[in-house]
């Protein structure tokens, strides 16, 4: 599966994780996908569900798609607009782009958080204790050139088309009122912030979240995954602990090569919780009849048995 990479980044993104997000989801036909923490977007938009739920509590990223579903934004405005705004930084530098963060601090105008979030160091998202964004130039002041504006016009592109077939919604709400809304037929799929990593306005995660996430996810009738880490070189993740007694939990090692935090130096091993049965391995395989050698490195450890069929 080549992965489609969604229009906007965000820390935590999990491109490289998505196929194997996906290939161990089970959305029913008649079921919505829930994703109460968006981010990016970039596993449920690989999904490409039927109907789907797409919450988060920063407003920015949520007024982007709706801007999208609204035909505000589409990929002939985008183009028009980086490309415009992207002469400008080539000739004016960084200063520019600091005129830019100012005036999307002051107007919250979606096209500027685009242009910054690819203009940005690292190409995060990051705010304030105020709630403004705040990550310095990327020091490209290139960084628009046609080929790139192209790419992100197709990736805008892809997500129209995405809405306009399918029923998809995006909210700003707090994951505590979007989950207990899943019923039976419902996919969840969960990705939180991780406690100690990537603190910014939107993402302040603490140990009270993490409770009373586990008790909304344990007490869901629908189905759902929930992406955590499991561990790295030293540490254990405390808080998949309460997770092991009545879930799945699958693991898979992940690189990150950016920053300079513990965390971020070293193999991480990711994990995923899952509340029903998945397929083995070996049958995601046959059924999409792949080599194994094309297959990126993978450790499945099953912790207890599932507590759904
Ligand atoms: C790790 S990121 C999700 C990354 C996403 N899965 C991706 O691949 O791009 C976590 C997201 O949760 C959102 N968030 C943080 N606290 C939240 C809360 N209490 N309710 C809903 N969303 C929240 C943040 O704004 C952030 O976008």
């Amino acid at each position: 599966m080549t992965v489609k990479v969604p229009p906007l980044k965000c820390q935590g993104i999990k491109t490289r994780l998505a196929e194997w997000i996906k290939d161990h989801s089970a959305l029913d036909d008649n079921g919505t996908w829930f994703e109460p923490f968006m981010g990016s977007g970039v596993v449920g938009f690989n999904v490409r569900p039927r109907r789907a739920v797409f919450a988060d509590i920063n407003p920015h990223i949520v007024n982007f798609y709706n801007a999208i579903k609204d035909g505000k934004i589409t990929a002939g405005i985008v183009k028009e607009f980086l490309e415009h705004e992207g002469e400008i930084l080539q000739t004016q530098g960084e200063s520019y782009y600091y005129e830019v963060r100012e005036r999307f601090n002051k107007d919250n105008n979606s096209l500027d958080l685009l242009f910054l979030n690819r203009a940005c160091f690292n190409g995060v998202m990051r705010f304030n204790k105020k709630g403004f964004f705040n990550v310095p130039f990327g020091h490209k002041p290139q960084r628009f050139a046609k080929a790139y504006v192209t790419k992100i016009a197709n990736q805008i592109k892809y997500v129209v088309q995405a809405t306009s077939q399918y029923d998809w919604t995006f909210v700003c709400v707090d994951f505590r009122t979007i989950i207990p809304t899943a019923a039976q037929s419902d996919f969840i799929y969960c990705d939180p912030p991780y406690i100690g990593r990537h603190v910014d306005y939107f993402n302040s995660w603490g140990e009270q979240d993490e409770q009373e996430l586990y008790e909304l996810l344990s007490t869901t009738p629908a189905k759902f995954i929930l992406s955590t880490w499991h561990s790295n070189r030293y540490r254990s993740n405390p808080a998949i602990e309460k997770y092991a007694y009545c879930f799945t939990i699958l693991t898979r090692e992940h690189f990150y090569h950016v920053g300079a935090s513990e965390s971020n130096r070293n193999p991480m091993l990711e994990a995923i919780v899952l509340n029903y049965n998945p397929l083995l391995p070996v049958e995601i395989e046959a059924e999409k009849q792949l080599a194994l050698f094309e297959k990126p490195k993978e450790q499945y450890v099953v912790y207890s048995s599932p507590s759904t069929n």
